[in-house]
């Protein structure tokens, strides 16, 4: 990606770009202010060569804790739909598209000390950009699964709307693919939360289907 100024994560990369140098280098990024106030970076998870490639928001209140990526109840919903969609998760690489936790602390007193999620910013998601694109080059997976407008933000730029190309495969740079589908916490939002399940594994079934059939690497 060019970067036109000297923000941003470009200039945390390490010559090195396998996913174990890049985890190295991105827990110390500070390409954005994300990182003043988060817990610790956290950075995608699963195996190199991995052939279906998840890209989240950013990380929430228990996987800042934690520093695993959907780990939370979002997590909970990703894993039950990945296993009926027949997508092996020791086969997928999950990250997000923004690498620190955004939150608004309240007051004590306001629902406890909850810290509330913020929606990244633009900025923020171009900032972090570099650390997701080292990742896609890392693991070469056959597709990229986007989940949500951030990540389609980060993956397809700001033309994709998600909620007219949703499953639906497309090219996403490099002759790679990339199938876009609601984030799993809409669903936990969602009045009907049975519909948008269904919704969300149909979506997941799709990216399953543009996936060539597993290739000897
Ligand atoms: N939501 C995300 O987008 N990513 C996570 O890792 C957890 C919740
Ligand atoms: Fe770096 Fe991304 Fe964290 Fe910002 S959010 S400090 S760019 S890792």
């Amino acid at each position: 990606m060019a970067s036109h100024s000297n923000t941003g994560a470009a200039r945390f990369l390490p010559v090195k770009r396998d996913l174990t140098e890049l985890r190295h280098a991105a827990a110390g990024c500070r390409g954005c202010d994300l990182y003043r106030n988060a817990t610790q970076t956290v950075f995608g998870k699963g195996p190199p060569g991995a052939r279906f490639l998840l890209v989240g928001e950013q990380p929430g209140d228990q996987e800042d804790l934690r520093g695993e990526p959907f780990v939370g109840p979002a997590g909970r919903v990703l894993d039950r739909a990945l296993a009926e969609a027949g997508i092996d998760r020791e086969a997928v690489y999950v990250t997000n598209a923004v690498k620190h936790f955004k939150f608004e602390q309240l007051k004590s007193g306001q629902r406890g000390k909850r810290r509330i999620h913020r929606k990244p910013s633009v900025g923020e998601i171009m900032a972090c950009r570099p650390w997701l694109e080292a990742e896609i080059d890392a693991v070469d997976p056959d597709v990229v699964v986007v989940l949500g407008a951030t990540a389609a933000r980060a993956v397809l730029g700001p033309g994709f709307q998600v909620t007219r190309r949703r499953g639906e495969p497309v090219e996403c740079g490099e002759g790679r693919l990339a199938v876009a589908t609601i984030h799993p916490s809409a669903i936990l939002r969602a009045d009907d939360r049975e519909a948008a399940y269904a919704g969300f594994l149909a979506d997941l079934e799709a990216a399953a289907r543009a996936a060539p059939p597993a290739r000897a690497r």
